[in-house]
């Protein structure tokens, strides 16, 4: 099965950080299906080999060990194409197509990688030039709109061009191994299932920390905003996966329509909720590991009286029968104490405690998403104390590293996900309403934000981001992970 992959935004930050190192992964582990073409569209005359020259160069800069060998890079060079294209210009979506028909792929994926602002503008100009035909797939790049209505109306314009089927909503989050290990571990094991519910589980904390700051991305970030870009998708899209019922079967509607039933289930917001369970913080000036680092006001495309959010802490419940009263914690930011993503699952301590000993940490199950993957199971163990000759109970950490596993060269992310788009497979990727439930859900926040002259919380970098967080869930009895 022959296939073309037109990357609109081919010169973008995405194309060069992400999608490209993807593409050469898959192509260099044999895992790209034969007969492909790559096509960047981008706005400069550049022609198929500065290109391939300009992908080359970023390669080499990259990751030493996924740095590509000549001949390598030659054959997956081969595979390059390159089209100038002005999005707002309707003939240059007719020359698209000419290059397109000139070889009639059976599959065409086109791949939305720029401004959301564009998504609707490129499917109609698509569907003008008669490309909106069944073989073809369009993936969307988050964000997609920057509030529920505008979310609707990009997904109303796409869904009059494209059928839900064709068209592949990205949350890279979802093609992250943790993610899909996470729906192995619920939905393959018999184990966890009798304990995963409101009787026996105390709270749930996600976490997505960053230690990186905006970065060159100030300008994108002052109109979005940790909400907006990490909870409404990412985060959301874990907790979905965390306390979704089990799905009839593996199909991908069988899976959205549980995750859809999750975000229908989110507690409502309300001024109470809205005061004490959402905080936004932003970093200030300071120091990371001993390097000076400046504050988010100060960064490049900046505005220096900025109120945008660069941390976010939520405190929410999924009002069901299996969930109702057990806190979920949601926590993202950048300029964190590290980057770590993870899931922190909390039983209920043991209903009588026949121990006189401390039990720490034990109860827990910790789902990593990064820096690496895997899974730790934290139990009260006996223990030997061989200085004091005696017998302790202690805390222990059970670890299936899937590295160590599995191996290192397991499929990322974006190389998971494309490799999906061109198999046609939609199970990892987001449907409307899915995302308008999410946008339904945030949008209380941005407003009451939107209204609130305070402003965010300002916290010290290289932190796990300002102490009302810790406050937040402190008044529910607990703490976060590293806390305790
Ligand atoms: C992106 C956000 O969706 O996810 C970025 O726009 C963020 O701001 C990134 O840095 C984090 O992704 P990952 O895979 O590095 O955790």
């Amino acid at each position: 099965m022959s296939f073309d992959l037109v990357l609109f935004g081919g010169t973008g930050d995405l194309a060069w950080r992400k999608l490209m190192p993807a593409l050469f992964q898959a192509f260099r582990q044999g895992k790209l299906p034969e007969g492909g073409r790559i096509i960047g569209i981008g706005r400069d005359n550049l022609g198929a080999d500065k290109y391939r020259a300009m992908i080359k160069a970023r390669f080499d800069q990259g990751d030493l060990a996924k740095r590509p060998f000549e001949d390598e890079f030659a054959r997956f060079a081969a595979l390059l194409d390159f089209v100038q294209m002005d999005l707002s210009k309707p003939d240059d979506y007719a020359r698209l197509a000419q290059t397109l028909r000139a070889r009639g792929a059976d599959s065409v994926v086109m791949y939305v990688a720029t401004a959301p602002t564009l998504f609707t503008t490129v499917c109609e100009q698509i569907a003008a030039v008669g490309l909106n035909t069944p073989h073809t797939r369009v993936v969307l790049e988050k964000p997609l709109g920057h509030d529920l209505a505008s979310n609707r109306a990009i997904n109303k314009a796409v869904c009059q061009i494209f059928t839900e089927k064709q068209v592949f909503r990205i949350d890279h989050y979802l093609g992250k191994p943790a993610v899909q290990n996470l729906f192995a571990l619920r939905f393959g094991n018999a184990l966890f299932e009798p304990l995963w519910r409101r009787e026996h589980i105390a709270n749930i904390q996600i976490t997505i920390a960053e230690e990186l700051g905006v970065e060159k991305r100030g300008g994108f970030y002052e109109t979005t905003g940790a909400l907006r870009d990490m909870v409404q998708n990412h985060a959301l899209q874990l907790l979905c996966a965390i306390g979704m019922e089990p799905p009839i079967n593996s199909h991908a509607d069988a899976i959205r329509d549980e995750k859809l039933k999750v975000l229908r289930s989110l507690k409502p917001w309300t001024p109470v909720s809205l005061a004490t369970d959402a905080i936004r913080g932003q970093y200030g000036a300071g120091n990371m590991g001993g390097t000076p680092v400046q504050a988010y006001r100060a960064e490049p495309g900046v505005n220096p009286r900025s109120n945008t959010e660069t941390f976010v802490a939520l405190r929410t419940e999924i009002s069901n029968w299996r969930w109702a009263g057990v806190p979920f914690y949601i926590r993202t930011g950048k300029r964190l104490a590290s980057r770590d993503a993870r899931i922190v699952v909390n039983f209920r301590p043991t209903p009588h405690a026949i121990f006189n000993s401390n039990i720490g940490d034990a109860n827990r199950l910790v789902i990593n998403l990064q820096p690496k993957d895997g899974l730790e199971l934290h139990l009260l163990a006996q223990g030997q104390d061989n200085q004091r000759n005696a017998r302790t109970l202690a805390p222990v950490q059970l670890d299936l590293d899937f590295d160590t596993r599995f191996g290192s060269e397991r499929v990322g992310a974006y190389e998971r996900l494309l490799l999906d788009v061109i198999a046609g497979r939609l199970n990892l990727f987001v449907r409307s309403d899915e995302q308008e439930e999410a946008w339904r859900w945030v949008e209380p926040i941005l407003d009451n934000w939107g209204n609130d002259s305070q402003g965010p919380r300002l916290y010290a970098p290289g932190t796990w981001g300002p102490s009302a967080s810790s406050a937040m869930i402190a008044r529910d009895g607990f703490c976060w992970a590293e806390e305790s």
